[in-house]
């Protein structure tokens, strides 16, 4: 079940929270922007929220974060975290965002805790992943998540589904390479750390790629061996798809994963974005037959 939403739905309610409302009961996470605690708020019953609080270094970064968190406010989707308002502490720089609580944690704390998944499963967090990127890339203009990664994917369902979250790295599309903020560097496609190819959607789908590799390859990190050596799935080295679809096929086959699973995640980790699936859309169709025939016993 999702968590709770108690008078969340009652839009007009957030726009008369005050910073006094909130009511911390507990330090979540201490990340690199800032802070995310438990609370409840005045108003809102007994319901937990999530807080995050962004510490902003500049009046322009204020406003701007500010400005984004209003904006992200409107998203709805089943596997996208809920924004349900932002407030600003001027006088300390900083905005807050109140959000929908999830207790059974992220998938990356989730990961270091059990062994590997097996296919079914990691497909399925994958087709929930890729609806939520198809929501954000189909909105006028497209947003691209740009942090897709297992600490910004929270469980809920007995660990069975997943919510995006952390939209703070969301970047409207189009977008210069010189101009965006880079996600989490073993995360972050290629194209963000060559500077030269324009950065489009299809990097999420990059992401998600290093994801699924992950989930099946387990306890290893986003990096295969080549000559010997561990390399990080974005470095140069795997710029032809050639070398890394049989670096993948060699690690991936002896742990029994499908040949229709391989090509998928190969497809998926290409470095031109060009020649990954055309869109999250396509990517959906494509794990939906992985799965429909796996479930039917079919090899495709
Ligand atoms: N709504 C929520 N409910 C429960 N836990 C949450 C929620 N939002 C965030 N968290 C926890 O806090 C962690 C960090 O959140 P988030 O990714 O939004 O912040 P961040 O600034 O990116 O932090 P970091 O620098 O650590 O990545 C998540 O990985 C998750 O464990
Ligand atoms: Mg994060």
């Amino acid at each position: 079940m999702r968590p709770p939403v108690g008078t969340g739905l009652r839009t007009a309610a957030w726009d008369t929270i005050t910073l006094s409302d909130i009511q911390h009961t507990r330090k979540i996470n201490e990340g690199a922007q800032g802070s995310i605690y438990e609370a409840t708020i005045r108003g809102h019953g007994d319901t937990t929220f999530a807080i995050k609080y962004i510490k902003c270094s500049t009046a322009a970064e204020f406003d701007n974060q500010y400005r984004m968190a209003k904006k992200l406010q409107s998203l709805q989707h089943t596997h996208l975290i809920r924004y349900y308002a932002a407030l600003q502490d001027r006088a300390k720089m900083v905005v807050l965002i109140v959000m929908e609580f999830y207790k059974e944690e992220n998938l990356g704390f989730l990961i270091r805790h059990t062994g590997r998944m097996n296919e079914h499963t990691i497909l399925s967090l994958g087709l929930q992943c890729a609806t939520a990127l198809t929501y954000l890339h189909t909105q006028s203009p497209p947003l691209a998540h740009c942090d897709v990664k297992p600490e910004n994917m929270l469980m809920f369902d007995a660990q069975t589904r997943v919510v995006l979250t952390d939209l703070e790295s969301i970047q409207e599309m189009p977008c210069a390479a010189d101009s965006s903020k880079e996600g989490t560097f073993a995360w972050c496609a290629p194209e963000f750390l060559n500077k030269k190819d324009p950065i489009t959607v299809q990097c999420d789908i990059w992401s998600l790629g290093v994801v699924l590799f992950v989930l099946a390859r387990l306890p290893e990190y986003p990096a295969l061996e080549v000559g010997g050596e561990q390399r990080l799935l974005n470095d140069s080295v795997w710029k032809s798809g050639q070398i890394l679809a049989q670096a993948l096929s060699q690690s991936l086959r002896p742990l029994g994963y499908s040949t229709a699973f391989i090509t998928l995640v190969a497809a998926m980790l290409q470095h031109n974005p060009a020649k990954r699936p055309e869109s999250t859309i396509k990517l959906q169709e494509l794990i939906t037959d992985i799965m429909t025939a796996n479930l039917l016993g079919e090899t495709i």
